[in-house]
């Protein structure tokens, strides 16, 4: 379309609809600077279809509407954010990641939390999927049946409502998921197709018979091998063949028909309008499907997605993107958007290979892949940010390259097959306790499940009384987050873990969730448990506070800022990984010991500083370290971190 009459469409959209004068320039700039990307991006999807012209101008109406419907209060907080810079990449942004009911009850007990969170650190909170979803058909609630009505058994809309008034009333952010690659099989959608109804069996990819799913199965993963085997599902009323690539009850929703898209786009904004500062898009690697490939990661996604973000940039400005895309190494980075699009896609990603590496690592005591991997995870572009964590609600994954794996000289597979015995139950002599997850016999691929207590040993330990493997296992918790606290992006805690919640085997009593062995890590908090964070001297005490000095050295120091400071230290020592954060003068060094047994570094591992600093102080215990000679040793207990900042007197 040429310039100007896109350029006259977007005027004559925004005078039909009020949107005039110096109150809305800001919006009208933002809308008419975009409209040609709008305009390229839509028509490398769609170009080829007849209605393309009416369809995009849907899309247009589309954004009008949210911008026409946000809170003034919400234009407001847009434009702070907007004068505040990028303001995810701040130090102060810590987040959780809970299950309303199983962590307060309900959304109208949840405000009544919110300062226990504060307490601990928390600045933003993740709830975990709210909307509709069918009992014991729900994969914990990202398979929806409504994304406009609250489950029952959270609350309502207006509950959601007043808890993020209450967030932001207390400097909270919020962030929510939005489930955009499939629907629950029982959405009014999936019902209308069901009942024959063409318009909407396109919003969803059926077939007739096997034939084409036959071909596409060839070179599509599996992903729930066990549980839900194949990519497609027969559903007998329809008598069509549906792809579900999840669970047999999440239908995929079909990108290729741009009315998906305009209604996911609608829902977005919709959330939005809610007054959600990050939005989760849930699985955004699966949304555009082509025969002959793996259905992931395909440039047609990548390029849904940064229509997305230019749509809520000119609308919703205030709210960011976060790509839950759970992918090998490189492919996450991606997501950030990359060539003209660097940073106008998402505008954080889960730092899943880290995560995974640092399982590794524990595991192994063997640090050196965690390193080796830093050249593909620092190649984050600035303006973005990382998702830290070391356990979320989803099983850990071991995608990280084999490449670098046989780099440090171990076979990949054994390698991976060690990780799995070690982490996932299979070893008597491991202190772990896990399980496996998703073992696909083909592939003999697993991944693993467990929290983060039960997977650092704590379950085993309070098992067997022993004191000493009590105070082991608590090392290796607070080792674990203080690695994903410290580094570059937004630490996100899952709920429970701040005090060492073991594995829950409840799940297996209940037939909605026996088949998904990631309920093991999703406890029902019980807030008596809880109550032990402030009796000193109990486990729970001590994994609180030790998190909580944590985020309060984070907190503190501007350097901890997400400015892709982050350099990582030369390997000495194989269990001994570090970093060092920098900004302007200040400089921070984190170390961390992966092996059970004491480790030594000697002090050339700070020969960068050496002829101005003289001593290292450690944020996390108030002491002082001279820095000695370089062929002297740094001392570190078993797994033992420092977080030493260099000290020019
Ligand atoms: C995401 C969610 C996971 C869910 C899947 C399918 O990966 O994190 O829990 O099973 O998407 O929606």
């Amino acid at each position: 379309m040429e310039k100007n009459a896109l350029f006259s469409i977007i005027h004559a959209l925004c005078e039909k609809n009020s949107i005039k004068g110096i109150k809305h320039q800001a919006f009208i700039d933002r809308f008419i600077g975009n409209a040609q990307l709008l305009h390229y991006l839509f028509s490398q999807l769609y170009s080829k279809r007849e209605d393309f012209d009416p369809v995009f101008y849907q899309m247009l109406e589309v954004i009008v509407k949210a911008y026409t419907e946000r809170d003034s209060q919400f234009l407001k907080r847009d434009e702070q954010k907007q004068k505040e810079g990028t303001w995810f990449l701040n130090r102060d942004l810590v987040g959780m990641s809970l299950y309303v009911d199983r962590f307060a009850g309900s959304l109208s007990t949840m405000p009544e939390k919110l300062e226990y969170l504060k307490e601990l650190g928390i600045s933003l909170v993740h709830l975990m999927p709210l909307f509709e979803s069918p009992k014991g058909a729900s994969d914990g609630g990202y398979a929806v049946s409504n994304y406009r009505v609250i489950n029952k058994r959270f609350g309502t809309l207006d509950d959601l409502k007043t808890l993020q008034q209450s967030l932001q009333a207390k400097e909270m952010y919020m962030m929510i998921d939005i489930v955009l690659n499939h629907t629950s099989n029982q959405h009014e959608w999936a019902n209308k197709a069901r009942q024959g109804d063409a318009y909407y069996q396109d919003f969803y990819y059926t077939y007739d018979d096997r034939s084409i799913p036959d071909q596409m199965e060839i070179t599509m993963p599996d992903v729930f091998p066990e549980s839900s085997p194949g990519s497609f599902s027969y559903d007998e009323k329809m008598n069509k063949w549906v792809m579900s690539v999840f669970h047999n009850y999440q239908w995929d929703l079909n990108f290729k028909n741009p009315q998906v898209l305009k209604i996911m786009l609608d829902t977005i904004f919709f959330y939005a309008n809610l007054g959600v500062d990050i939005l989760r898009i849930d699985a955004p690697a699966f949304i555009w499907k082509q025969m002959g490939t793996t259905c992931q990661n395909l440039p047609e996604a990548h390029t849904i997605l940064q229509f997305i973000k230019v749509a809520v940039e000119v609308a919703t400005p205030g709210m960011a993107i976060l790509g839950e895309a759970i992918v090998a190494p490189k492919q996450i980075l991606e997501y950030f958007g990359k060539g003209f699009f660097t940073n106008h896609e998402c505008d954080l990603a889960y730092n899943a290979t880290q995560m995974a590496l640092q399982w590794d690592a524990l595991a192994t005591t063997d640090t050196r892949n965690m390193l080796a991997n830093q050249h593909t995870i620092l190649q984050k572009p600035n303006g973005t940010t990382w998702i830290n964590y070391t356990r979320c609600h989803d099983d850990i994954g071991l995608g990280f390259e084999d490449y670098y794996i046989e780099q440090i000289g171990y076979n990949p597979y054994l390698h991976r097959e060690y990780l799995k015995n070690y982490l996932g139950g299979r070893l008597v002599s491991s202190p772990s306790s896990g399980d496996l997850f998703g073992v696909n016999p083909k592939t003999n691929d697993a991944r693993i499940s467990g929290t983060l207590a039960s997977l650092c040993g704590l379950e085993k330990a309070i098992n067997k009384n022993d004191t000493e493997a009590i105070q082991t296992s608590i090392d290796k918790i607070l080792l674990m987050q203080a690695n994903s606290v410290l580094l570059g992006g937004i630490p996100m805690i899952f709920y429970g873990d701040e005090f060492g919640y073991t594995n829950d085997y409840s799940y297996l009593e209940d037939p909605g969730k026996s088949y998904d062995n990631r309920w093991m890590h999703r406890p029902k908090i019980d807030w008596k448990k809880n109550a032990k964070v402030k009796v000193n001297g109990t486990v729970e005490n001590r994994i609180f506070k030790g998190l909580q000095a944590l985020l309060k050295i984070r907190k503190k120091h501007t350097v901890f800022n997400d400015s892709n400071n982050v350099q990582w230290l030369e390997s000495q020592n194989r269990s001994v990984v570090g970093f060092k954060r920098t900004l302007k003068e200040k400089q921070v060094f984190c170390l961390f010991n992966y092996s059970p047994e004491p480790q030594n570094l000697t002090f050339y591992a700070f020969h960068s500083i050496k002829n101005e600093v003289k001593k290292l102080y450690n944020l996390y215990d108030d002491s002082y370290t001279a820095i000695g000679k370089d062929h002297e040793f740094l001392s570190f207990k078993p797994y033992q971190f420092y977080v030493f900042l260099a000290e020019k007197k």
